[in-house]
């Protein structure tokens, strides 16, 4: 019987978390899961709805950590969870994705000689001015399991002097809860409520620090989504770091005035519900550049790199940047050019990723 701590903190690790607890849960002979999380995020839109949606258990532990610099953030984390290893004394401390909580746990299991399996390895854009990237090194680099969504992360971590035998090619976790919640998305009343059934729209998200926290940056976006949103509706779910630098930056008025709808965050299933159907998927998360691609939606990805070339390679994503022409140049061709380019979904996009996790814990 292995005991796992599986880590969460921020909204992008709950359906990477979901399909793993239910698989063993699932697997009760094998596995007890216990579910710490740190509450780096915290509310109701960012946090307990996705408990909710995706029938996650209530977690075993709760840090309630909160919004602090990444220094103070990260060492609160430590400091919380460190106790909890020691009495817990698990068999594998499991984190996901990029955030401050997955390096936070995995450092302080580093140090207490705790097994650490980090799910969604290897991934790399090469900006370590992007906090996630300085996140992915250092959790790869004390992790003990690395599990990875796609071959190129294994080659990046063989590149980085990782031995064979600690990485395990087990597919994309996040696209198990995509396919899992697909049908019950079906039934949320978000493009109803929205008025978009049989409607053209975009879906925008953005909340990188490198594009919303930068004037001159958030500018350029926001000149190129308006001339978008003249051409197709833009319904746009603000992330809380974003709404407050719209304020603060003083584009409310002009954000009002164009066709850019400004909507609260939704919760798991409602924004399925939303960008599902969409024309076209406007974003600078690394999820919805996965999502997208498993859905064959097409994806203007909103930066200069990206730590998931699959996307773009077999999938529906394209690099623009945050040039307005640039942006403007390739969402006009998509509305345009509706014929569908031949896509692929990238290899063990499958569903089964958690079970093939499972098997790797074992
Ligand atoms: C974090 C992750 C990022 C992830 C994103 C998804 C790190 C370094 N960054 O960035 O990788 O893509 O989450 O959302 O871990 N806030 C709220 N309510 C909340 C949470 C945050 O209002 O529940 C506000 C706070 O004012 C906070 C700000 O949003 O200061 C930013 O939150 P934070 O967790 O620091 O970073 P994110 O931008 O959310």
């Amino acid at each position: 019987m292995k005991k796992v701590l599986n880590i969460v903190g921020a909204r992008p690790n709950f359906m990477k978390i979901a399909p793993i607890v239910r698989e063993m849960r699932r697997r009760k002979d094998e596995f007890l899961p216990l579910i710490v999380h740190t509450g780096q995020h915290y509310d109701e839109a960012m946090s307990d709805s996705f408990f909710r949606d995706l029938g996650i258990p209530k977690p075993d532990y709760h840090l309630e950590v909160g919004s602090h610099s990444h220094a103070v953030q990260t060492a609160k984390i430590m400091m919380a969870f460190e106790p909890i290893v020691l009495a817990e004394k698990p068999d594998w401390v499991l984190v996901v994705g990029d955030v401050n909580s997955t390096i936070a746990c995995a450092l302080v299991c580093a140090k207490l000689g705790v097994k650490v399996a980090h799910v969604e390895a290897g991934l790399r854009s090469r900006d370590r001015t992007m906090p996630e990237e300085i996140n992915r090194i250092l959790t790869d680099a004390i992790s003990d399991l690395l599990l990875t969504t796609s071959q190129d992360a294994d080659e990046n971590l063989k590149a980085e002097g990782v031995t064979a035998d600690k990485i395990k090619f087990v597919g994309n976790v996040m696209i198990d809860s995509l396919f899992y919640n697909l049908e019950k998305s079906r039934n949320s009343k978000a493009r109803e409520d929205l008025d978009l059934i049989d409607k053209d729209y975009a879906v925008l998200t953005l909340h990188r620090p490198s594009n919303v926290d930068e004037k001159e940056v958030f500018t350029s976006l926001l000149d190129a989504l308006i001339l978008i949103s003249e051409k197709i509706p833009v319904i746009f779910p603000v992330h809380p770091r974003t709404r407050g630098n719209i304020e603060r930056f003083g584009f409310a008025e002009r954000v009002k005035s164009s066709n850019i709808r400004l909507i609260e965050p939704l919760g798991y299933l409602d924004f399925m519900n939303l960008y599902s159907s969409a024309k076209l998927v406007l974003t600078d998360s690394g999820g919805l550049q996965e999502e997208t691609t498993a859905l064959s939606i097409p994806c203007l990805t909103l930066r200069e790199n990206t730590e998931r070339p699959i996307t773009i390679e077999l999938g529906t994503n394209k690099l623009v940047g945050t040039n307005t022409e640039k942006i403007k140049q390739a969402a006009f061709e998509i509305l345009e050019n509706s014929s569908k380019k031949d896509k692929q979904i990238p290899p063990l996009w499958d569903g089964h990723a958690a079970e093939r996790i499972c098997d790797a814990l074992l």
